[in-house]
């Protein structure tokens, strides 16, 4: 039996990721931090699009059901005996606290049963690891641009657990924005696959939807150009829905990239790396590539796949955390509000 104590963290350490905090089931197998071995995402998209958004009770219920199986997928595809596994990570936070719950107490388990350490993983660190899994080359410093439904930040990654918080939203963040004017363009659920798509076919340049807080340092806002949306939508009763969702979706990339390059700049970074689940955006990628090779920097775009939540950037994080620090005891809950942990 391998005890936490005695655990040798290199290329060869294999790590089981755990993922729930929100409406994906995952488990991944990852070893030495980036090499991925299997990655299982189980989504509940469908049960919740009904509902127009993620319904808490609904998520940790559709957990318990899903999440064996998803293990037992991960363990299978990646051809190892669980004897092989050496850690066990999951995400601790941040998320909703009944969908976190079911991914701790099935680690922390696991963890007891087969005599292997456990490592509570913060999910947005993880998402900062998503970029590195497909391309280990990437040198310090970085700016990452991490962009989800409940966050908009730009980080700079100075080292492995060395970070910076550069700029983020005073109000939605980039993701709540894509989902509300989809909602209200009634476009589907969620939000951001919907307009990315829908814009294919209109007008980037169509109606000039402001940019808030453009030339005001790294922080961005995006209520106000929700609220210009609706207020345009209602005054133009035959505007058609690709001309508004391509203005809108031109409005908040160019923010994003424009903020994101200055940032850049501003700590001399190597690349910038775009994180989160607005990361797949089709528009937001070819701009930010652009931008970088304007700038002579890099540009690290994940695959859509590892720009959503999955498990395979949890272990990948989960890997790190334990050369770094050890494992995680097994007080460890879920928290609900978990932030990045930053240098300054
Ligand atoms: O990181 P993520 O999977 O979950 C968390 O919020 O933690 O991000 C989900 C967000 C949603 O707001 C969704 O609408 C947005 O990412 N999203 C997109 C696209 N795909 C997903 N936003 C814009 N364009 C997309 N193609
Ligand atoms: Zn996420």
């Amino acid at each position: 039996m391998t005890t936490p104590d005695a655990l040798t963290v290199d290329e060869s350490t294999l790590v089981l990721g755990i993922e729930t905090s929100c409406d994906e089931t995952a488990a991944a197998l990852v070893m030495g931090g980036n090499d991925v071995v299997s990655n299982v995402v189980s989504t509940q998209i469908e049960l919740h699009a009904d509902f127009g958004g993620v319904v808490p009770e609904v998520a940790s219920r559709a957990h318990l059901d899903a999440l064996n199986p998803v293990i037992s997928r991960a363990i299978v595809e990646g051809g190892v005996d669980e004897s092989r596994i050496d850690a066990i990570a999951c995400t601790v936070g941040p998320g909703l606290v009944g969908a976190l719950l079911v991914g701790v107490s099935a680690a922390k388990s696991l963890a007891l049963a087969w005599g292997k350490p456990f490592v509570g993983v913060n999910h947005m660190e993880a998402h900062l690891y998503a970029a590195s899994l497909e391309d280990p080359s990437l040198e310090f410093p970085l700016v990452v641009l991490l962009v989800s439904g409940g966050h908009t930040m730009l980080v700079e990654m100075q080292d492995h657990g060395r970070y910076r918080l550069l700029g983020q939203t005073i109000d939605d963040a980039a993701g709540e924005a894509f989902d509300k004017v989809a909602r209200f363009l009634d476009l589907g659920y969620p939000g951001g696959p919907a307009i990315d798509e829908a814009a294919l076919l209109g007008d980037p340049d169509a109606i000039p939807f402001p940019r808030a807080m453009r030339d005001a340092g790294l922080d961005f806002s995006f209520s106000g150009l929700k609220t210009s949306v609706m207020n345009y939508v209602r005054k133009h009763p035959d505007v058609g829905d690709a001309d508004v969702a391509a203005s809108f979706q031109m409005a908040v990339v160019d923010v994003l990239v424009h903020k994101a390059r200055l940032a850049a700049a501003q700590v001399g970074a190597t690349g910038i790396v775009l994180g989160g689940g607005v990361a797949a955006n089709s528009v937001l990628r070819e701009e930010l590539l652009s931008a970088c090779a304007a700038d002579g920097i890099q540009g690290f775009l994940p695959s859509r796949a590892m720009c959503t939540d999955n498990a395979a950037m949890i272990a990948a994080a989960g890997w790190h955390r334990l050369r770094s620090d050890g494992p995680s005891t097994l007080d460890v809950g879920a928290i609900p509000n978990l932030k990045l942990p930053l240098i300054d």
